[in-house]
C-alpha cells in the first residue's frame, strides 16, 4: 500500500469564527498500481483532500501514512523531501515557474532530487515530446495556451517517476479532444504501473480508472471499482 489516510478532518478558520469543515472524517487507502478518480461538485473538498495526501496541507486531525511513515509526524525539510521523491502533483492552477521555460519548469524537481542537469533535461524532453510539446521546449508559461501549460504541468508531476502521481483536475483547461488524449496517456501510465489519484469535477471521467470515489460535502459519499465492463459502455 503506498498511502493511508486515517480519518481525515480539515478545517479551515476564517476571519470572525467563520469556519469551514472542508474534509470530514475521510479513510481511504492507494494501493500500488490503483488509478482513483476522485469526482464531487465545486466545493465538495477534492483539492483540500489531494493537498493533504500530497503531504503539503496538514490535517486538522487524522494521518496520512506513506509507506509506514505518518507524513505530518515528520519535519517540514524531511516532509518536503520526502515529497520530492514520492509523490507528483499537478496543481488546478498549474503553479508552473513564470521565468522558466517548459524544459526548465519539467526538469526544475529533478535537479532538487539531486539528477545531473544532463539527465534532467533529457528526462524532461522526453516526458515533454510524449505530451507532444516538443516544438514548445523554449517557451515560458505565458507564451503557452492554457491547455499547453497544463500539460507542462503534468511533465513536472512525472519528471522524478513518483511511487504517485496526485493530480488535481489535469483537464479542466483542455477541449474534447486532448482531454481523450491526457486520459489516454493517465491510462498508459498506469498499465506501465504509475499510481495515480486524480480529482476532477468533470462526471464524464469517473471511469477513467480503476476505483471512482465520489465526495460530497467533505466526505466520501459513495466508492466502487470501474470494471472493464463500464469502462466499455
Ligand atoms: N484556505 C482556505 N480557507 C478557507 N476556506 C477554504 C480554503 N480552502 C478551501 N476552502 C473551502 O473549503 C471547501 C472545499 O474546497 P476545495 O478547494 O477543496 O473544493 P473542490 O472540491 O476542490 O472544488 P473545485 O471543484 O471548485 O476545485 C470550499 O467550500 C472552500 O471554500
Ligand atoms: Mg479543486
Amino acid at each position: 500500500m503506498i498511502l493511508q489516510l486515517n480519518d481525515i478532518r480539515k478545517e479551515f478558520k476564517g476571519r470572525s469564527n467563520h469556519s469551514v469543515l472542508a474534509v470530514d472524517d475521510v479513510s481511504m487507502q492507494v494501493e500500488a498500481g490503483e488509478f482513483i478518480v476522485v469526482n464531487g461538485a465545486s466545493g465538495s473538498g477534492k483539492s483540500t483532500l489531494l493537498f493533504t495526501m500530497g503531504a503539503m496541507l496538514p490535517p486538522t486531525s487524522g494521518q496520512v501514512v506513506c509507506d509506514g511513515t505518518d507524513l505530518y509526524a515528520l519535519s517540514p525539510s524531511r516532509r518536503s523531501k520526502m515529497r520530492n521523491l514520492r509523490i507528483g502533483f499537478v496543481f488546478q492552477t498549474f503553479n508552473l515557474i513564470s521565468y522558466l521555460n517548459s524544459l526548465e519548469n519539467v526538469a526544475f524537481p529533478a535537479l532538487l532530487a539531486g539528477s545531473s542537469k544532463k539527465a534532467a533535461m533529457q528526462r524532461a524532453e522526453d516526458l515533454l515530446n510524449r505530451l507532444g510539446l516538443g516544438e514548445r521546449l523554449s517557451h515560458l508559461p505565458v507564451e503557452l495556451s492554457v491547455g499547453e501549460r497544463q500539460r507542462v504541468a503534468i511533465c513536472r508531476g512525472l519528471v522524478n517517476a513518483p511511487d504517485i502521481l496526485l493530480a488535481d483536475e489535469p483537464t479542466g483547461n483542455m477541449d474534447p479532444e486532448l482531454t481523450q488524449e491526457t486520459m489516454e496517456l493517465f491510462r498508459g501510465i498506469n498499465r506501465q504501473g504509475q499510481t495515480i489519484v486524480m480529482v476532477t469535477h468533470n462526471p464524464e471521467l469517473s471511469e477513467t480508472g480503476n476505483r471512482h470515489v465520489l465526495m460530497e460535502k467533505g466526505s466520501i459519499r459513495a466508492e466502487r471499482i470501474v470494471s472493464a465492463e463500464d469502462k466499455a459502455l
